[in-house]
């Protein structure tokens, strides 16, 4: 089974719920930007003060940080036997510097399958629920845009590595499916 994995799919498609349950079953690091990102905000660290208005206005931090960031994750021990990547590469240029800096970066892509209105439907829950700065509607609506612009052409850059899987239904459904199509892979 591959152990280098990639979520990929629009905000509020469920990567972040099913990759820390596929990394607890497959023994692979969770790494997540947007968590990183956000305990950096928390923390207050220099990394955190220059992303956070950034983040909470949906649009993308900057390829040199991220991949700055992942670049330092990677290299600890535990990743060295696989990974599970939430978010991040979500530009050709991170998919580029990623290709660049581990041989055989990824071995299978999984692209979680979600409709719009759907995900803006969760992300507004989340909202009432949790109040994420960036999960109000107008910044929902433009980290939906950003994600056409920017992530969408992975699916065309990492081609035939795309599985999709429906990203509907419950979460022990899309687990479901998920573990499925990784043990075909
Ligand atoms: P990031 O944290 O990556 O956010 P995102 O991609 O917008 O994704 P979300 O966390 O909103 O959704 P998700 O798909 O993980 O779904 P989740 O499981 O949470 O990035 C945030 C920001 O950080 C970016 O906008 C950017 O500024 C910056 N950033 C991060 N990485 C970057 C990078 N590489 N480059 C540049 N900038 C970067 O689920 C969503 C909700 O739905 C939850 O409430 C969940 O409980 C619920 N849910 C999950 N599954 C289901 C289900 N099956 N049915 C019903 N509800 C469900």
């Amino acid at each position: 089974m591959a152990r280098r994995i990639l979520l990929l799919g629009p905000p509020g498609a469920g990567k972040g719920t099913q990759a820390a349950l596929i990394a607890n079953a497959l023994h692979v690091p969770h790494i997540s930007t947007g968590d990183m990102l956000r305990a950096a905000v928390v923390a207050g660290t220099d990394l955190g003060t220059q992303v956070e208005s950034i983040m909470a206005a949906g649009e993308l931090v900057s390829d040199r940080l991220v991949v700055a960031i992942v670049d330092e994750r990677l290299a600890e021990e535990d990743a060295r036997c696989g990974y599970l990547l939430d978010g991040f590469p979500r530009t050709l240029g991170q998919a580029e510097a990623l290709n660049d800096s581990v041989v055989d970066a990824i071995g299978t892509v999984v692209l979680l399958d979600v409709d719009t209105e759907e995900v803006v439907k969760r992300l507004l829950k989340r909202a009432e629920e949790e109040g994420r700065a960036d999960d109000n509607e107008e910044t929902i609506r433009r980290r939906l845009e950003v994600y056409e612009a920017d992530t969408a052409p992975l699916v065309a850059f990492y081609g035939a590595a795309v599985v999709a899987v429906d990203g509907t239904g419950t979460v022990d459904e899309v687990l479901s499916r998920i573990m499925i199509t990784l043990a075909k892979s």
